[in-house]
């Protein structure tokens, strides 16, 4: 997702808001620019590539100086990555300036109009067609333009937006693309993530759909694109700086990945009762008896949220006996999907800002499901749809491959299918004695994240293989899922996560001499099978590295190299698995040499479709 941060005060606000576009960097851009207005004069810079690359571009010309300005990191959607691609985009006449996140969907048909106009365009964008918009319809009020603007437009956006004609004027407004505005005293930082505001001060408050505001120095005023007022709900905001630093970790990844057992701690404070065996869920308390009743449990989301959704989806249907599936959040949404009496849908995403899992959750309620949230971030605009959520309580997530988040879904979907099942058939002992194994998922992570040093050997072992296999069976079927995406998502490794069985039906041709196959071979009711899948392998020349339940000798008869997990329930076995795969496709990164925390073409929240 794209970036943006913006100022207005009584600081010259070049460098902190570059400042503040690199905390967003971790969501993944490609070129970056800036522009501020100084004496009644805007002046844009921008340049494909990182922030670093706009820094020393600002070098070579001096800087820009003003105490009003805009940043902006862009991912490409329409036209390429080139340097008039780039926001900020300025308009051919009223001196209007704007950075955007979002698509603006009939751009091409507000194009032509503007063309016919006269207008002419440098760039591809869907962004350029606004600023020439609100240029056209600039009056002398630039917020009134604005306003005029998106009533035109459809599609979704978070924009900023300044004139030359009003030096002190800062406009932003949203649909469907997080904009928050920071409070401060006397200057405000306007940013699509509370993490670039945090710097500066801790009151802000999130723009809703439709909203727009207006900053001066002076103070703010919020109305409607129809330009009915409304008062936001200036709130704290709940990151502290140390969050969203590295401190002694050398990339974000591995600190997330370090800090799963402490982030799962905080997932379960307060939700298990040992003593009555039962399940504490305070976000879905009212809709308790509906949830119990349900038929059918939907859980949609995209890449590894979907991972975790699977793994919920047997949770729930083991657990509870409810039946339930997992599928895409692009996909559900436009099958024309059945939704009968008792159906739920959840939508599991650590951003709670995915367009496709927002776009299912919105298609099945209009359809009738209660919508349930497993969501990261408080007030996202998932959780804002949602009737009624569990918090992941993770923490902010900032490496583009999701590790704690994943780790998080999974424990409150294991919550939820032990708060469903207790409430249907499971008796309070069975419950105590779940929780009991639950709680001590931390610290047998911990146990697994000693053996760092090791998964790094051994991962470069097999550094120069192009290929790769994860390979699992029922409840580490998704874990071998999210095995794979994690290594191709940073290293680049090809790799193909896909239930042990399948493997017979066709990718066991791919097996050649040397070929890495990792099998998630803890304890567990397919252990066996999962060994006659390793011989097939192994017969076939393939390499295979297991990830095998402590004391389990016999599996280093067969493995080539073995990562142990501590002994759990089978159904609690993928938050253990998981850790020395997310551990291997870190290291894998590391020694291929590439930038861990902003893989190329990724971007950490998807808010296009
Ligand atoms: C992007 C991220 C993935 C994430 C997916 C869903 O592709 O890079 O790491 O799994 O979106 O994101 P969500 O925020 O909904 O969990």
């Amino acid at each position: 997702m794209c970036g943006i941060v913006a100022y207005v005060g009584s600081k010259q606000c070049q460098d902190l808001m570059l400042e503040g576009l690199k905390r967003l960097e971790y969501r993944g851009y490609d070129s970056a620019g800036i522009a501020t207005m100084h004496n009644g004069k805007i002046n844009v810079v921008k340049t494909i590539g990182r922030v670093a690359n706009l820094e020393d571009k600002l070098e070579t010309v001096g800087g820009v100086r003003g105490t009003i300005g805009m940043c902006h990191t862009r991912w490409a959607t329409h036209g390429g990555v080139t340097d008039p691609n780039a926001h900020p985009h300025t308009d051919d006449r009223a001196g209007i300036c704007l950075i955007h996140n979002g698509i603006i969907e009939n751009y091409a048909s507000l194009k032509t109009y503007l063309q016919e106009k006269g207008h002419v365009f440098k760039s591809q964008t869907d962004t350029e067609v606004l600023a020439m918009l609100i240029g056209e319809l600039y009056d002398g009020d630039l917020e009134a333009a604005v306003q005029a603007a998106l009533r035109e437009v459809t599609g979704a956006y978070g924009i900023v937006v300044m004139c030359e004609k009003e030096p002190e004027t800062l406009v932003a407004a949203r649909k469907g693309s997080p904009l928050m505005v920071g409070v401060g005293n006397g200057e405000f930082v306007i940013a699509s993530d509370g993490s670039a505001i945090i710097a500066h001060t801790s009151h802000a408050f999130s723009l809703e759909d439709y909203q727009v505001v207006k900053v001066t120095p002076k103070g703010f005023r919020t109305s409607t694109i129809h330009n009915v007022p409304v008062t936001p709900k200036v709130q704290q905001l709940e990151i502290d700086l140390e969050q969203i630093e590295l401190g002694s970790f050398s990339h974000f990844m591995q600190k997330e990945i370090f800090e799963q057992p402490k982030a799962l701690r905080n997932t379960l404070r307060g939700r298990t009762d040992i003593r009555e065996g039962k399940i504490v869920l305070g976000g879905v308390g009212s809709f308790a008896k509906q949830l119990t009743m349900a038929k059918r449990i939907v859980l949609t989301g995209q890449g590894t949220a979907l991972h975790a959704a699977t793994i919920g989806e047997y949770l729930i249907e083991d657990l509870a006996r409810i039946y339930s599936v997992a599928e895409y959040g692009s996909e559900f949404r436009y099958r024309n999907p059945i939704i009968e009496e008792n159906t739920v849908v959840v939508a599991v995403s650590q951003s709670g800002e995915t367009a496709d899992t927002l776009a299912a959750l919105i298609e099945a309620k209009e359809r009738g499901a209660l919508a349930l949230g497993v969501v990261n971030v408080v007030g996202s605009s998932i959780a804002r749809e949602t009737d009624a959520g569990v918090y992941l309580r993770v923490g902010p997530e900032i490496g583009v491959a999701s590790t704690k988040a994943f780790t998080g879904q999974v424990a409150v979907l294991t919550l939820v299918a032990l708060y469903l099942a207790r409430r249907r058939h499971m008796s309070a002992d069975q419950c105590a004695d779940m929780i009991r194994e639950l709680e001590q998922v931390p610290d047998k992570m911990e146990r697994i994240l000693e053996d760092d040093a090791r998964v790094r050997t051994v991962t470069e072992k097999y550094i120069d293989r192009d290929n790769w296999l994860f390979l699992g069976r029922g409840y580490n079927y998704p874990t071998a899922l999210e095995g794979a995406l994690k290594l191709k998502e940073i290293s680049y490794i090809h790799a193909e996560g896909m239930p042990a069985a399948e493997m017979k039906h066709g990718p066991i041709a791919l097996i050649n001499d040397g070929m890495p196959a990792v099998f998630i071979a803890n304890r567990g009711r397919q252990y066996e099978k999962v060994i006659s899948n390793i011989q097939e392998v192994k017969s076939r020349g393939g390499r295979i590295i297991a990830v095998a339940t402590e004391g389990d000798e016999h599996i280093k008869t067969l493995a080539d190299d073995v990562f142990y997990v501590p002994d759990v329930p089978e159904c609690l076995s993928p938050m253990l698995t998981v850790v020395p795969l997310q551990l291997m496709a870190y290291h894998a990164a590391l020694l291929r040499g590439h930038d861990v925390d902003k893989p190329r073409n990724r971007a950490k929240s998807v808010t296009v479709e």
